[in-house]
């Protein structure tokens, strides 16, 4: 949601900052601030982008004063708490001005605290929780920062990821967190600490992750890691596995458009060292169960938000057709909230791009506390989901900044699907029927790539209908969550209003709404159920609704009936989600680019939604 970054070193704090914060502003962002020591406490805000706060920074301080700053914090704002102001932006400072903080998550017991505060005397100029916490700060403050920290965090109820400075302590700066991700990143004489990695990696590669209620401060040499209480912990130094350059664009408009374009090489990577062929299984080293306690699960719960839900819904076919396992998927807002029946006999997976969602999150520790096993399926390495399940696999994909999922999503369906396998192959799924799946998922990054080499005809037909105000999505079986999915990546990145339902759906009521100025994208892959979509789709031309599918290539029904086809690849049932979402991936892209919309950052969006 928000993006923090605190930099102290030898170099020019200012600059760094403000490059690390425009590396986080894929996050969401409403608002940014700055605030930096140099003889004394210098704080700039402003609404909008980054570049906004850069302007007004380099305008109003000179440059001696900035080449000079070597310790500071920084944030991007996504409001939770009062509109995006400038009062509400980020840095905060407690009542003397002395202490200012940097603070993702949501405190609480905010409005107790600031009714506390107040009625010492304090006062307040922005509506936020943060501000409060600013102040909490300040009034157990005695000259050491982390102390204060440390007293003010154990008051708090909530989460938080914060970076704080002090003008008594100009040598240092104190983080912590819970439930909001903290990384820090070790230079040479210089220390950054960011909520995402990927405003550390042009520095160092390497980090550490901290845990909740872990507190630490970082000065340029080093770190002294606390837990809330002032004890010390160690935690170990991880190494990012991606550089700099992969996080930029790569030539691509987007970074999106590379996202999907990367496809075939992140499921190479997602795929790799992973099919055992003479096992006719899958190696899964994050998923450390034995076989016997695999063919012990009951159940499998399938959990996540968005795209993730998506992914879930697929999952759930992949584990009850090959592993013969009877499987749910669950909202994960809805899960946590439910009192959800679940056993120790059943395997919760957890489905996590970023690994910070905040419902999954929930979800996790509600499984967990109710004793299943939890493995979590994330692409970020040391998320806070996949730190806390323990159990995993990692997607592998790198870095995915576009706020609308992509090469994740595909990646989360090649994991699942060698779960599945794997599980499969401990209980009724045959060799020979595993060692076909072995062969099919090798197949699957070349069957992507010829999906995409179909990027011009797929642009061309959604210049069709780029101007639509509303679209449908239709699929029936592995085909219905990608109707959902291909809805969401439209209605994400075009604003165009976009359903997905199932094709069976259509006559209990969407059907009402069809006309010849909505369009239906019908997937029409060669799979169970195809010819009963077929004859929705007749149903959706009888009303006028102009139609164009995803089919087969040289599925000629639909090439008769429909008004444009996009072709894709042969595959089993299992893939055919995958190659279908792809072309549904490409044809949101143009049609978002032709509608000239901000497609790495839509409106209103964040990349990670870690408040409820
Ligand atoms: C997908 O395009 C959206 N950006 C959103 O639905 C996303 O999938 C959802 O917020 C879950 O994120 P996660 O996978 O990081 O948990």
């Amino acid at each position: 949601m928000c993006g923090i970054v605190g930099y102290i070193g030898e170099d020019k704090a200012v600059d760094i900052l403000l490059s690390g914060l425009k590396r986080l502003e894929y996050r969401g962002y409403d608002s940014a601030g700055i605030a930096v020591l140099n003889g004394g406490m210098q704080v700039s805000h402003a609404v909008g982008k980054v570049q906004q706060l850069a302007d007004r920074v380099y305008r109003d301080w000179t440059p001696e004063f900035i080449s000079a700053t070597r310790l500071g914090i920084a944030h991007t704002r996504w409001a939770t708490h009062g509109p995006p102001t400038e009062n509400n932006a980020h840095p905060h400072l407690d009542q003397s001005g002395r202490i200012a903080l940097v603070h993702n998550g949501i405190i609480e017991n905010y409005s107790d605290l600031r009714q506390r505060l107040a009625a010492e005397g304090h006062t307040f100029s922005s509506d936020t929780d943060t501000e409060v916490l600013a102040h909490l700060i300040g009034e157990y403050f005695d000259g050491d920062l982390l102390s204060a920290v440390c007293g003010a965090l154990r008051q708090v109820e909530g989460t938080f990821g914060i970076a704080a400075i002090c003008v008594e302590q100009s040598d240092r700066m104190v983080v912590a967190r819970r439930g909001s991700p903290i990384v820090i990143g070790l230079g040479d004489q210089e220390t950054i600490v960011a909520s995402d990695a990927s405003a550390i990696v042009a520095h160092t590669d390497q980090v550490i992750y901290m845990d909740d209620d872990d507190v630490a401060v970082i000065e340029r040499d080093g770190v002294d890691l606390r837990n809330i209480h002032n004890v010390p912990v160690s935690r170990q130094v991880s190494r990012i596995e991606w550089d700099a350059k992969a996080a930029e664009k790569g030539g691509f408009e987007h970074f999106m458009l590379k996202e999907i374009f990367e496809q075939p090489e992140a499921l190479r990577n997602t795929i790799r060292g992973r099919l055992d062929l003479g096992r006719a299984s899958a190696i899964l080293s994050g998923l450390s169960l034995t076989s016997r306690e695999m063919a012990e699960i009951q159940r499998v719960v399938l959990m996540g938000c968005g795209t993730s839900l998506h992914a879930a819904m697929i999952g759930e076919y992949f584990f009850e057709d090959l592993a013969d396992l009877p499987a749910d998927v669950e909202q994960a807002a809805e899960f946590r909230y439910r009192n959800p029946i679940i056993h120790s006999r059943d395997l919760a997976v957890a489905i996590s791009q970023s690994g910070e969602t905040a419902d999954t999150l929930a979800a996790v520790r509600e499984a967990k506390n109710k004793g299943a096993l939890v493995a979590g399926v994330c692409n970020v390495v040391g998320s806070t989901i996949a730190r806390e399940t323990g159990l995993g696999v990692y997607l592998h994909a790198g870095p995915e900044i576009g706020v609308a999922s992509t090469k994740a999503f595909t990646s989360q369906l090649l994991v699942l699907l060698m779960m599945a396998l794997k599980f499969g192959r401990c209980r009724r799924l045959s060799r020979q029927s595993g060692e076909a799946l072995c062969r099919e998922i090798e197949q699957v990054p070349d069957l992507v790539q010829q999906v995409l080499q179909r990027n011009q005809q797929i642009a061309e037909i959604a210049a069709k209908y780029s101007a639509a105000r509303d679209f449908f999505f239709v699929g029936r079986g592995y085909l219905y969550p990608a109707a959902l999915e291909g809805a969401l990546k439209l209605k994400e990145i075009s604003y165009i209003h976009a359903e997905g339902y199932h094709a069976a759906e259509l006559k209990h009521g969407p059907i009402a709404l069809l006309h010849a100025d909505v369009p239906v994208m019908a997937l029409l892959c060669d799979v169970p159920g195809k010819e009963k979509t077929l004859g929705n789709v007749e149903e959706c031309k009888a009303r006028h609704a102009p139609v164009v599918a995803v089919a087969t290539e040289g599925d000629r029904d639909a090439i008769r009936i429909c008004e444009d086809v996009i072709e894709v690849p042969r595959t089993s049932t299992y893939l055919s989600p995958l190659v279908t979402v792809v072309a549904m991936q490409v044809f949101a892209y143009h049609v978002a680019r032709l509608r000239g919309c901000e497609i790495d950052q839509p409106r209103n969006l964040a990349k990670s939604v870690t408040v409820e």
